[in-house]
């Protein structure tokens, strides 16, 4: 079964209790959970991590590029400032593979310094603003 990374930068283990008025009352488990289901669904194995460190996130790319997988990124803040965190990504598009980022709220939509994202000029593409559908939506996607 082809499997997919499904990656979440910091705080985003706190989901649930985390501002719910930004992103909602779906906890990071249940959110492991509906990914992991659809995952199924779709045919897809998924393997659903999350971290506050960028180190370990940027390490998750690599073995990413390794193994040639596709993935569905949430960099959490480091979207906005992680230049690593975007060479590293840049590594894995450039090799051929997906890597859509997603976004649970549309950061658009909210403060100016998040207005900038540094993966998306880098990403296959970007999926924000539909609550934690923005990540189902990336697995049909590559599943397609
Ligand atoms: C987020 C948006 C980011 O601006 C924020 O720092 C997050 C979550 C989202 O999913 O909406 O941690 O990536």
């Amino acid at each position: 079964m082809r499997k997919v990374l499904v990656l979440n930068g910091p705080n985003l283990a706190q989901l649930g209790s985390r501002e719910p008025d930004v992103y909602g009352t779906t906890n990071y488990v249940d959110l492991v959970s509906a990914i992991t289901a659809e995952g199924v669904s779709l045919g897809i194995e998924t393997d659903v991590r999350q971290t506050n460190d960028e180190a370990e996130l940027i390490g998750w790319l690599h073995e990413a590029l390794e193994n040639q997988l596709d993935v569905v990124l949430n960099p959490a803040a480091f979207t906005h400032y992680s230049y690593a965190l975007r060479d590293a990504a840049a590594m894995l598009t450039k090799s051929g593979r997906k890597l859509i980022e997603v976004h649970i709220s549309n950061p658009n939509a909210r403060e100016e310094f998040r207005h900038t994202s540094v993966i998306a000029g880098v990403a296959t593409g970007t999926i924000a603003g539909l609550g934690t559908n923005s990540y189902l939506l990336a697995l049909r996607f590559l599943a397609d």
